[in-house]
């Protein structure tokens, strides 16, 4: 099976109650442990990649991994740009292969972000590939102590349909309370994602898919194997698991997660070089890291996604 587009997985997704885990992959072990689990357990999944993790790995070798991925599992795999910002990178990813792209200018003015996604709408329709669009911004930190600003952080229901009808976008990212990166809140507070919000944009747009940035739940045993071997990742908090499985048996079909691949990766590596401090063999650390990526995933896939067997 050729790499797919989000089209069918959204839809069976949406009607089913789940949502598709969306990783961001950057090297061979981190693509290698999310399509095991996803083997496993028969999920479909999304693999996306970030214009950091482009430049990283460089894209063609990025795209051979993920079809190496696609060819021994057998899986429906999309392959998505993470957070594009201009047209330009847009169309390099969607002429380079990928089967889907995200046109990210919620940082824009409304009519501002609804001519360039349209543009890239446009641009991605005539080849095939689907395109995911972004309407409000994701709180920050400073976005929780700062009151006044919060509301104006979060997607307006009122804007989603008129947005969707003029750009044509195949899903839209919306902000409700997730933020990017492994400290999501202030310490002491209650996380809590303003589901409401996703029930106003739901009735709106009723079987249109919605996308979740910044939905790493940051699990505390990462954070302490970190700090046990001389890290230091104190004070971080993440999305409580069961308000994203609440989010994803309703409009939510895709989760995006890539802040808990790196803490198990980092927690695996650390506690093995100190552990083993004559060790420098990169198989024997990072073999173990890649391990822990495949448990991670399979947690979420069966947790939180609820898209095992959804292949
Ligand atoms: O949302 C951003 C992703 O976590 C990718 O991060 O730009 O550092 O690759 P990156
Ligand atoms: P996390 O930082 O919560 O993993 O979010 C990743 C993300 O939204 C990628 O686009
Ligand atoms: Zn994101």
């Amino acid at each position: 099976m050729p790499l797919v587009t989000t089209k069918e997985m959204f839809e069976k997704a949406y009607n089913g109650g789940y949502a598709i885990g969306a990783f961001n992959v950057n090297n061979m072990e981190i693509i290698q442990g999310i399509t095991e689990a996803a083997q496993q357990l028969n999920a479909p999944l999304i693999l996306q990649v970030s214009k950091g993790a482009r430049a990283y790995a460089n894209h063609t070798y990025l795209m051979k991994l993920v079809e190496a991925a696609v060819q021994e599992t057998g899986l429906p795999i999309a392959l998505h740009l993470d957070h594009g910002d201009t047209f330009e990178l847009c169309k390099s990813c969607i002429d380079g292969g990928f089967t889907s792209v995200m046109i990210d200018a919620s940082s824009k003015s409304f009519e501002d972000n609804i001519s360039l996604t349209r543009q890239v709408v446009d641009y991605a329709h005539d080849h095939g590939v689907v395109v995911e669009a972004e309407l409000g911004t994701l709180a920050g930190i400073e976005d929780e102590v700062n009151i006044s600003s919060e509301d104006s952080s979060y997607t307006r229901p009122e804007d989603v349909q008129e947005f969707v009808e003029r750009t044509q976008c195949d899903s839209l990212a919306i902000a409700i309370g997730t933020s990017h990166g492994a400290f999501k809140f202030k310490p002491g507070t209650n996380p809590k994602l303003r589901l409401d919000i996703l029930e106003e944009v739901e009735k709106r747009l009723p079987g249109f898919p919605i996308v979740l940035h910044g939905s790493s739940s940051v699990p505390q045993e990462f954070v302490d194997t970190i700090n046990a071997h001389g890290g230091n990742m104190s004070g971080a908090i993440g999305v409580p698991e069961d308000q994203l499985r609440e989010a994803a048996r309703r409009a939510v079909c895709k989760i995006n997660i890539d802040s808990d691949l790196r803490l198990a990766m980092t927690a695996s590596v650390r506690k093995c070089l100190d552990e083993h401090p004559d060790q420098f063999d990169p198989r024997k650390y990072l073999g173990p890291a890649r391990d822990a990526i495949r448990d991670m995933v399979m947690h979420k896939i069966v947790d939180v996604l609820g898209c095992d067997g959804k292949a």
